[in-house]
């Protein structure tokens, strides 16, 4: 896939820190994510990995340094740009699965488009659709769906806009490990498959060895990074910080 602007990287930051008053969250943090690649971000609670998903989705904006979408710089756009950019460019999936309770799972699915006023592909919604198993349910609401369900469809309408990338915060978390491993699953065939970027923040280390590599965070930088991870390198790395 190519990303506009001349760089092997979906999102790059560069010296990016992020302070809350006195706590610094993030400090100086330079990282790119390679695009087509899945990455998976682990550290202990508090150590800024969310802060870091928040800066570099554009979900927040960094105290200093910059964060490139492509070839976007996102510190430079208005409030309105950057929340049509997230919307078309971006893709989310958070722990909570975060989808409207009124409206079924197809309008849920199609959510990121219709709040951009755009057209529904139906070739390809169908597909996603039925790659997260969701195809019979596409008239019910989430309340009647499972946890590893609703993550499915979460997963559906982070991919309906042919994201760029794809942020997932502690996507599994609240799963059991069965439904766990089919979001993973699918978070895993939309960079193989799809030709995504995804960036997964987990606590996990059977979940962060579904991707290419674990970047470490402790007191909000990058302590270390461990590429082609197995859950057993993942633990026996945690173990070392
Ligand atoms: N909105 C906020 N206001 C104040 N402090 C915050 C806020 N968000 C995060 N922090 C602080 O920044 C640090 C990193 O937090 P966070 O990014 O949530 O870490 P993690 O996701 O690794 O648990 C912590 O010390 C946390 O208390
Ligand atoms: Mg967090």
């Amino acid at each position: 896939m190519t990303t506009s602007g001349d760089t092997p990287y979906a999102v790059s930051l560069d010296q990016v820190s992020k302070s809350y008053g006195e706590v610094t969250a993030l400090e100086q943090v330079s990282w790119g994510f390679r695009t087509g690649s899945f990455t998976a971000i682990m550290g202990p609670s508090g150590s800024g990995k969310s802060t870091f998903l928040h800066c570099a989705s554009g979900l927040d904006r960094p105290t200093n340094g910059s964060v490139r979408l492509g070839g976007v710089d996102m510190g430079r756009l208005r409030e309105a740009e950057l929340t049509r950019l997230r919307r078309e460019r971006i893709g989310f999936v958070f722990q909570g699965y975060n989808l409207m309770p009124s409206m079924s799972v197809e309008r849920n699915i199609t959510l990121p488009l219709s709040l951009g006023g755009r057209k529904v592909d139906r070739q390809w919604l169908t597909e996603i659709v039925h790659r997260v198993g969701m195809a019979g349910r596409l008239g019910h609401l989430p309340a009647r769906l499972s946890g590893g369900q609703q993550q499915r469809v979460a997963v559906a309408r982070a991919l309906v806009t042919r994201p760029e990338i794809v942020f997932a915060d502690e996507p599994t978390a609240a799963l059991d490990p069965r439904s766990a491993g089919h979001v993973l699953k699918l978070l895993r065939e939309a960079v193989d498959e799809m030709g995504r970027t995804v960036v997964l923040v987990t606590h996990d280390p059977v979940a962060a060895a579904w991707a290419d590599s674990v970047v470490f965070l402790g007191g909000g930088r990058i302590v270390d990074e461990l590429t082609a991870p197995s859950a057993e390198a993942v633990l026996a790395r945690w173990d070392s910080l």
